[in-house]
């Protein structure tokens, strides 16, 4: 594909309507008569509701309905969900048992945002409280196996003799670790509006990865065909997994507009967004790794738990990473979940690779020091030339290149071996890397495309942009490909009247999208083309088809491009309205035969003042190998985000409940620390250039997690690097360093 639109750093095409205000977010329509509910959560973390007093709040002003477990109508689709993991989180006051601390209980729907909230103060609940689970460590001989996710296969895996071999390794390493319970916090809250057109006919606004999985859920849970349900989610203010699940607000939002017959907006608080849509549940792992004495990998053992809910078995799946990151022949890997009276935890930015890394790319280092090998010839030296764990090739790798490049960037071989060994004044300084990886995926996706007879393009697809710049790649790809100025075209997404688009989960949307809106633009082009050279009073009249160039909305003969005419001059003459195509794409078996990942690394320079045991990073040197790169620019963005968020789950975020209560005590911003600008330093990024001919027909990998993987260890190991002290449990906060 020649490209002149495709791979330049485009400005993104949202972006003037985002800072203008004018992008529309869930929360944002306002249809007529719409009424507002507020969710009344339980204040105990496990138990029965024996009595809610709800009249104060019913005879408050402005009041519509007070639904509690008593009178909330039933869903007639519960029970299709029962035998799902990961759906039967239905906690949308179906009966009165009280799972967690923060559970929805009641809902107060009122004429005004205000008034709701106030009636929904008064609403008063009486317990039969019951013994709670909140501590992970004390539930660990309850612990039940880990199964996978939505019918992945449950994470763990064997290969060779671990136990064996890690009793022969001359050098070995073992250690613990653990993460915290982490919070997605896009910026934009979860919100939803429901609007029943008819008894039959229900319209969602709402913040969502995936208006067609979010349609798919709703039909069933209601008992409605899916064409009777419509979900619009234009724009989304930053998902990272939180919104990829439906959630109890959803469910509530609809089942109030039914039963005071208005619209009805439901948006969560910044507090509720700690206890209803998800979290990145917390982790204890337990890495062993053997070498021998130059420091080839001869066994990896990986095992732990995460915690989950009473409703749900979620599971991040961290040793996923430790089966394929190196080559090495006995791997033993397993993982236990164990139920708390917590909220149910879900998909967060890498789940399973973000607090696995962190493990495994921390005992790697150990590994080194135990060697007294530099950490990065240790990685390089166990480099996997092919996918250890399924024995496929790699559908391209860029790794070593990677760490090339962000060595020399770094100015890495000026690196001392000896921790404690580098200073700035007060500043104990250290340098420390570590490796990042995703799979890349793609799913099923159709898209429709048109060109019009003013000379401008429609291009139609019901994937997601939650913020990274899918409007703008697409709007790229489909430009290059129709022969036209990006300007001219405009992207259409997030919502159930288009043709679907896929989940944005796995970091996939643009692998699953691109191929189907480049197949809807190749088909339109083909048409204008044969149209022209049919058609007596175009200048390309009886030309071939391959001697007709297409640019800029123009065709023309290769020969002589002075010879042709505009889409518009052509479409006008013959009368037609538009012209249109229409795309459809699914991942291709053939695709199986290979492993496809993104690789990257991380080099990270640390300050650490020795009194204080505060940490600032202060360099962070980041290459990927991620397959094509539509636009440099979103991308780039996109890995600095990763790093970001990486960032945080390094040195500043950390979820903690009540350790009587089982209550969230973190839930604002004043209390769970993300990172600011002041802890962000530069961050490099680099793409390397990676020609994959095997991942998906147009080569790209996705980027939207990455970024976050790998940087938590990179930041320990520099702490490390700086100061001798391995810690082990995130976040870094200074307590652990001094
Ligand atoms: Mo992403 S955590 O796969 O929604």
């Amino acid at each position: 594909m020649s490209s002149k639109i495709i791979g330049r750093p485009m400005d993104r095409v949202d972006g003037k309507l985002k800072v203008t205000g004018k992008a529309q977010y869930a929360a944002e329509y306002n249809p007529p008569g719409m009424a507002y509910a507020v969710i009344v959560q339980s204040t105990v973390p496990r138990g029965t509701v024996l009595r809610m007093q709800t009249s104060e709040a019913e005879r408050a002003p402005g009041v519509l309905a007070v639904l509690t477990p008593r009178n909330t109508p039933k869903l007639p689709g519960a029970d299709k969900f029962s035998a799902v993991p990961v759906l039967p989180r239905l906690t949308a006051m179906q009966d009165s048992e009280v799972l967690y601390n923060g559970q929805p209980i009641a809902l107060v729907v009122a004429d005004t945002f205000e008034r709701a909230t106030y009636a929904a103060s008064r609403v008063r609940t009486t317990y039969v409280e019951k013994a709670a689970s909140l501590k992970l460590e004390a539930g660990l001989e309850r612990s039940e196996p880990a199964l996978g996710n939505f019918g992945m296969p449950p994470p763990g895996h064997t290969r060779g003799d671990a136990a064996a071999a890690l009793a022969a390794a001359p050098v070995r390493v073992e250690a613990s670790y653990r993460t915290p319970t982490e919070h997605h916090n896009p910026m934009e809250p979860h919100a939803s509006i429901a609007v029943w057109d008819d008894p039959e006919h229900l319209t969602l606004y709402d913040s969502n990865q995936g208006v067609f999985f979010m349609r798919q859920f709703l039909s069933l849970l209601f008992g409605l065909p899916p064409d009777n349900v419509r979900v619009i989610s234009r724009y989304v203010g930053g998902g990272f997994g939180c919104k990829a699940l439906p959630w109890p607000h959803q469910i509530m939002s609809i089942m109030a507009a039914k039963v005071v017959g208005r619209p009805v907006k439901l948006v969560l608080t910044r507090q509720q967004m700690f206890s209803l849509v998800g979290y990145r549940p917390q982790t204890l792992q337990k890495v062993e790794l053997g070498a021998s004495a130059q420091g080839k990998l001869t066994a990896i053992r990986h095992t732990g738990y995460s915690e989950t809910s009473e409703l749900d078995a979620f599971t991040e799946p961290f040793v996923n990473v430790s089966n394929m990151l190196y080559a090495c022949p006995n791997v033993a890997t397993s993982q236990r979940v164990v139920r708390l009276s917590a909220s149910t935890p879900t998909f967060m930015r890498a789940p399973g690779e973000a607090p696995g890394t962190f493990a495994f790319e921390s005992a790697m280092d150990e590994l080194a020091h135990a060697l007294k090998r530099d950490p990065l010839e240790l990685r390089r030296l166990n480099h996997a030339d092919k996918d250890p764990e399924h024995g496929k090739p790699w559908s391209s790798k860029s790794l070593l290149e990677c760490y090339r490049w962000c060595a020399e960037r770094f100015g890495w071989q000026r690196r001392s071996l000896q921790p404690r060994s580098m200073r700035d004044g007060d500043a104990l300084i250290g340098w420390g890397m570590a490796t990042a990886t995703f799979p890349a995926f793609r799913m099923q996706a159709s898209a429709l495309a048109r060109v019009m007879a003013d000379g401008t393009a429609v291009v139609q697809c019901g994937a997601a942009d939650l913020g990274t710049g899918a409007y703008t790649v697409f709007t790229q790809l489909a430009a290059e490909t129709l022969g036209m100025s990006p300007e001219k075209v405009r992207m259409e997404m997030g919502d159930t009247v288009l043709p679907p688009g896929g989940l944005a989960g796995g970091s996939s949307t643009t692998a699953t999208a691109s191929p189907a809106i480049r197949s809807a633009s190749n088909e339109v082009r083909r048409k204008l083309v044969q149209l022209a050279v049919a058609d007596k009073e175009s200048p390309l009249h009886g030309l071939a088809e391959k001697d007709i160039v297409v640019e800029d909305g123009r065709l023309s003969s290769s020969q002589d491009t002075a010879r042709g005419e505009t889409f518009a001059q052509l479409l006008t003459r013959q009368k037609l309205t538009h012209v249109e195509g229409k795309g459809d794409a699914a991942p291709d078996p053939a695709e199986q035969k290979f492993s496809s990942h993104a690789f990257g690394s991380h080099f990270v320079e640390v300050r650490v003042d020795e009194a204080l045991g505060t940490v600032r990073v202060s360099r962070i040197v980041t290459a990927m190998g991620a397959g094509r790169i539509l636009n440099p620019k979103t991308a780039r963005s996109q890995i600095q985000g990763g790093v970001i968020f990486g960032l945080g789950m390094a040195l500043t975020e950390e979820t903690l409940r009540d350790p009587r209560l089982g209550r969230v005590m973190t839930a604002d911003f004043a209390e769970y620390h993300v990172p600011v600008h002041a802890d962000v330093p530069d961050i490099d990024v680099h793409f390397v250039e990676e020609h994959d001919p095997h991942v998906n027909p147009l080569g790209i990998k996705g980027i939207g997690e990455i970024g976050t993987t790998g940087i938590a260890a990179a930041v320990a190991n520099a702490v490390f690097h700086a100061t001798g002290k391995r810690v082990r449990e995130l976040p870094i906060t200074l307590d652990k360093l001094l």
